[in-house]
């Protein structure tokens, strides 16, 4: 093999991994302001994690709260019947990614519930869709999607 084959070869993983790791880190950029974090990270998650919280999450994850539209119902946010293009900012992200789950802490999802994704088609939930309380069981089920 010519020294310059290997060198695009070599070029195009360089190439491959810069972009896959910048992917990731665009994921894993916080979404809540730096001058919010820090109250956003001290809030937890007051319910306990039950069968039936679980269960509840999971119902309005599919149902009333109609987060499956766009997350999709296994939660890896592609694959669904919708015409991305028309999304602004970051696509909904695979809530199964474990690097993701273990970015975020609870309150920082909340937070998102509460104010949305500043920026892109993730808008408030609480309070019009949900209560504070649902807000916390779906968040449970988005965290089951993590395998925890
Ligand atoms: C209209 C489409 C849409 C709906 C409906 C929707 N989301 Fe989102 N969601 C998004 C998009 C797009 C993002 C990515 C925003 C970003 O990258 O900052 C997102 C981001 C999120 C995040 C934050 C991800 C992060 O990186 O911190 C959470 C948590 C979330 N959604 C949960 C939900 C829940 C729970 C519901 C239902 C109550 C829901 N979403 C409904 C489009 C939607």
């Amino acid at each position: 093999m010519g020294g310059g084959r290997l060198g695009l070869i070599v070029g195009a993983l360089i190439g491959v991994v810069t972009v896959a790791w910048s992917a990731d880190s665009e994921v894993l950029r916080p979404r809540v302001p730096s001058d919010q974090i820090e109250s956003a990270r001290a809030v937890t998650n007051p319910l306990p994690a039950t069968p039936a919280v679980l269960q509840n999450g999971k119902s309005l994850f599919e149902g009333k709260a109609f987060c499956r539209a766009c997350h999709g119902l296994e939660g890896k946010g592609l694959g669904m019947d919708l015409d991305y293009s028309t999304f602004k900012g970051p696509l909904p992200r695979n809530f199964t990614d474990k690097m993701w789950q273990q970015a975020r802490t609870d309150g920082e999802l909340f937070w998102i519930l509460k104010n949305g994704s500043p920026g892109t088609d993730m808008a408030p939930f609480i309070p019009l869709v949900l209560t504070e309380e649902e807000a916390w069981q779906v968040l449970m089920y988005v965290r089951s999607f993590g395998g925890r």
